[in-house]
């Protein structure tokens, strides 16, 4: 028997009860896996309050997790007991001290970056990936807009295109989230509570307007985010913090012929991609050109206190649970 958290019914932090639960061994393809570091990110919050109905209860919630492999069923090639491996998964069941999983979830971890690091990264970092490399690739002279620039996909966006030569503009809630976009790789900064970004970006650009727009601010910045492009710029919208995004007329794109998308970082982690961002995300770490978030440890038990945190906006940075 190992240590689970199961909701059993939606409701607040409270309702995240560590319970035991056995642990089958590996089927065909996969493997049982013993987890150290489990990543808790706000879309649990929504799983366990119920506004998102995407578990099925009673269930145990949890998108990512890094671990050791401790056994391979039928047919696994690629993994044996021992290695050390991550994932990401649409279909739950991250808060557990150990799980079976489709072996083809997992990536390998590289020896030179611990389990903190990566936990604190995986999910965030591949959507970084997705988004300067894959959705619009960002290549030197590009002049970017990244909202939500302290945030923990936002700061890994703006160092990671700083890096590929982008002239970085980022906006921020405070003064503080100011500087750590600075010190991400943004060279203006724009504190869109208080000033108008869209004149602000207008200003620094000369007009002309930024190439592209990563926008996970949704509702209050999207407009605003269109206004921003250059002609024939892109918007990204993959996020929605503020709130949903109101229905619009495609003809607000004729003006200048931009272009939007709305991607999934699951819909690319996938299949023969799911190899190459990973290992395009470890080297990024290894090398430098992006850097772990702050992380927030928690004991396995205190899951309910993790999301008290997070949604009291308590944390800086990753939230992790160590199993
Ligand atoms: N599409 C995908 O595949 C994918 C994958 C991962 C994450 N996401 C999305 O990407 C976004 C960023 O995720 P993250 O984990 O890195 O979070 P985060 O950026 O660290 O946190 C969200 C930030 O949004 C800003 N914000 C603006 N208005 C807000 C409001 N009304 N309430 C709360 N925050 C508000 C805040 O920054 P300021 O104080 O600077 O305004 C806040 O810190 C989220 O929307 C998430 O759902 C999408």
């Amino acid at each position: 028997m190992v240590q689970a958290i199961v909701i059993n019914e939606p409701g607040g932090p409270e309702v995240l009860k560590p319970t035991p639960v056995e642990v089958s061994a590996p089927g065909k393809g996969q493997v049982r896996l013993r987890q150290t570091v489990i990543g808790v990110n706000f879309h649990d919050c929504y799983v366990r309050s119920g506004l998102y109905k995407t578990l099925e209860l009673p269930g145990i919630p949890g998108l990512e997790a890094v671990g050791v492999v401790e056994e391979a069923g039928p047919g696994v090639t690629g993994f044996k007991p021992g290695d050390r491996v991550g994932y990401m998964t649409r279909t739950y069941g991250g808060y557990a001290q150990a799980r079976v999983i489709d072996a083809d979830l997992l990536v390998r971890l590289p020896d030179a970056l611990d389990d903190r690091t990566v936990g604190a990264t995986l999910l965030r970092g591949l959507t970084a990936h997705m988004l300067v490399r894959q959705v619009f690739p960002v290549r030197a002279g590009h002049v970017i807009l990244v909202h939500a620039a302290a945030g923990g996909v936002g700061r890994l966006v703006c160092q990671w295109a700083k890096h590929l030569g982008a002239t970085v503009i980022g906006t921020v809630g405070s003064e503080e989230k100011a500087k750590i976009a600075a010190a991400s790789g943004c060279d203006h900064t724009i504190l869109y509570r208080t000033e108008n970004f869209v004149d602000r970006v207008r200003a620094i650009t000369g007009g002309r307007g930024v190439d592209v727009a990563y926008d996970s601010v949704g509702q209050d910045t999207f407009l605003g985010s269109l206004q921003s492009l250059a002609l024939r710029g892109h918007l990204v919208n993959f996020g929605q913090s503020s709130g949903p995004i109101a229905p619009f007329s495609i003809s607000l794109l004729f003006d200048k012929s931009s272009t939007i998308s709305r991607p999934a970082v699951f819909h690319y982690f996938t299949g023969e991609g799911r190899d190459t961002m990973a290992r395009e995300l470890f080297s990024a770490l290894e090398d430098g050109i992006i850097t772990a978030d702050h992380h927030h440890d928690y004991a396995f038990a205190d899951a309910a206190q993790a999301h008290r945190d997070l949604e009291a906006r308590k944390t800086n940075g990753a939230v992790l649970l160590i199993a």
